[in-house]
């Protein structure tokens, strides 16, 4: 018996087999041993298959299947029969179905497992991270791969589709003044001296462009030193790509029909295009983020106006400096003290001061933390801003900075969304466009570029102040999370120059670290734009699942580490004499230390 032969996947036997000799191979999910007869319950990846192991048929087969445990890799000869009425197992696929095994062969044994498959979920999930390959085999996650590839594969047939070059920029690249966040990679041949990996293909994309490339894309690796959270990992996988000759709407389109494809092949769901629109300012203005979940409205609604001549002193004291009192309107809910305390604490860790809230009773009576300095024309005043404002209803109001007290805003109203229930069962797409080119940087006092330093600004950018000039820029959102970020590129060396010079670089950093695009850009470099959409956290999305590492094969742990094969670990000293490296501390070990083949 070969297992290469004759082979049908475990999942796939059907009406068809019935009366045939076939070859199955696989994992044993279960052994069942009732005495004469032994069941198997024969898995890989397509599903799962009863094997029926006799001694009528076969003694030495059934003395072989006495010593088969769970996981043995085993491959199996026999004939598929259809199940008495009594015995079908509704439940599988294969359920009407079983082999009559007549020859077995072990092809790999297994000790007991780390943990059972079926308790994968309830284990810690370092054990499963170290043990990421029991861990794929759960048939969950063996699908979420399968739609992985699947996904991916159809990307690529729409991009094809559009005449789009698949083209690879390399891994090894230039650490640039931009890198705070790059690993960095030692050379051996030129001591001394770096490579960074690529936090993405930014640069090498704009010199395809002036390569003559003209559509490029590349499901492209990423790497990122940065903290991890339940929507980041240090190394992931981005949907890359750039053309030229375009503007925003291209793009924009382009994108929404790409994923209007891989919504309707994948799950046959049409997508609704042309996708909503906001600007950055109207994002930040109504629902206090740049990333608004619009699966829920609860808008934040501006009452300064009502507050003008309040005589609460740190609300004077805020709005005197150019401060905003900022409420979500909170329709038929009654909260209760404690609930009222502990969404202040709530408003409070999202950055808040503290939150007044108010309580509109019976007869248009306000009930409030603040109830003694409010105006007895209150809820009128309010109404004239919040037309829907109606008995029974709750605000929750926050004052001070606009960008402070919005933002908490924002948080809060993400938070209600989710205790309150008010999130749809739907996605919500959404482009944010207008972004700010610039943003101040507290730390270093200075700016910064909001997107990256090859953004081009809106036109009439030179007469205006840093903090009102817009970009050329857009995200794409899903369900409030940052699915994707693109913009309209500098592809003039003066600009590019002036840009440089805003962001404090000056001629010698520019030189050094970016001599090379602005000499591109000298020697005919084509208008052009692009973007890229995270394709892990997309297709996390897509599948509703909550954390990144479910949708990659091997995942770092949240402090970064590979914990299957124990990286990262020190390296011994001739290694860092190879190097050229000098240690000035002693390394920390976390991970297991380096292999004996490398000592
Ligand atoms: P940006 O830095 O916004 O833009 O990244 C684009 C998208 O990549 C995803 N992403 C991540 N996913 C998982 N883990 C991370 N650590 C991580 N960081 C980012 C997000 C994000 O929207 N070169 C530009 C794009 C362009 O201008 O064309 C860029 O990389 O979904």
């Amino acid at each position: 018996m070969e297992y290469t032969q004759n082979t049908v996947p475990c999942g796939k036997v059907c009406t068809e087999h019935v009366g045939s000799k076939i070859t199955l191979r696989g994992w044993v999910n279960r052994r069942r041993d009732h005495g004469t007869i032994i069941f198997i319950d024969l898995r890989d990846r397509s599903g799962l298959m009863q094997l029926v192991i006799s001694p009528d048929l076969s003694k030495d087969v059934h003395t072989k299947a006495q010593e088969i445990r769970s996981e043995y890799v085993i491959v199996v000869e026999g004939t598929v029969v259809k199940r008495s009425d009594a015995t079908i197992n509704k439940n599988l696929p294969t359920g009407e179905f079983e082999l009559q095994v007549s020859d077995l062969q072990i092809l790999s044994r297994a000790k007991t497992l780390p943990f059972q498959l079926e308790e994968a979920k309830n284990v810690d999930e370092e054990l499963r991270l170290r043990y990421r390959y029991i861990d794929l085999r759960r048939p969950e996650m063996l699908e979420i791969f399968a739609l992985r590839h699947r996904i991916i594969f159809a990307i690529r047939e729409f991009l094809n589709k559009e005449d789009f070059y698949e083209v690879e920029t390399p891994i090894l690249t230039k650490n640039t003044a931009e890198g705070a966040r790059e690993f960095l990679v030692p050379s051996r041949n030129i001591p001394g001296s770096f490579y960074a990996l690529p936090q993405s293909p930014q640069v090498y994309k704009q010199l395809l462009m002036a390569g003559g490339f003209e559509k490029y894309f590349q499901i492209a690796r990423c790497f990122r030193d940065e903290s991890n959270r339940a929507d980041r990992q240090p190394e992931f996988t981005q949907m890359d790509l750039e053309m030229s000759f375009t503007d925003e709407k291209t793009i924009q389109t382009l994108i929404e029909s790409l994923l209007s494809h891989v919504y309707k092949t994948i799950f046959g769901k049409t997508l609704q295009l042309p996708m909503r629109r906001m600007r950055y300012d109207d994002a930040m203005r109504l629902y206090g983020c740049d990333k608004p979940d619009l699966r829920f409205d609860l808008p934040i609604q501006d009452i300064t106006k009502t507050f003008e001549s309040s005589p609460i002193t740190f609300i004077q004291a805020a709005l005197k400096k150019g401060g905003k009192v900022g409420a979500l309107h909170i329709q038929n809910k009654n909260f209760s003290r404690s609930e009222l305390e502990s969404w202040t604490n709530k408003a409070k860790i999202a950055g808040a001061q503290g939150l007044i809230w108010m309580r509109i009773g019976e007869n248009d009576v306000i009930e409030s933390s603040i109830v003694k300095h409010l105006p007895t024309d209150i809820v009128t005043q309010l109404r004239a801003i919040i037309p829907t404002l109606a008995v029974g209803d709750t605000l929750f109001v926050i004052a001070g900075d606009y960008k402070q007290s919005w933002t908490a805003l924002g948080r809060l109203r993400l938070q209600l969304g989710k205790a309150l229930d008010l999130i749809a069962n739907r996605d919500e797409f959404l482009w944010v466009t207008d972004f700010p080119l610039l943003e101040w940087n507290e730390e270093g006092k200075r700016w910064v570029s909001a997107h990256h330093p090859f953004t081009r600004p809106q036109e009439g950018w030179e007469n205006k102040k840093p903090e009102d000039i817009k970009a050329r820029s857009y995200d794409i959102v899903l369900n409030g999370v940052e699915l994707g970020s693109g913009s309209i590129r500098i592809h003039e060396k003066e600009l590019q120059y002036q840009i440089f010079n805003f962001l404090g670089l000056d001629a010698d950093d520019m030189k050094g670290h970016f001599g090379f695009l602005l000499e591109a850009q000298e020697l005919g470099f084509p208008p052009h734009g692009g973007i890229a959409l995270g394709l892990d956290r997309f297709l996390m999305l897509m599948l509703g699942l909550e954390d990144i590492r479910d949708i990659i094969a091997f995942p770092k742990t949240g402090s970064g580490s590979d914990l299957l094969m124990g990286a990262p670990t020190p390296v011994s000293d001739k290694k860092l004499k190879d190097y050229a490296l000098v240690l000035k501390q002693a390394p920390c070990v976390k991970g297991q230390s380096e292999s004996h083949s490398e000592k």
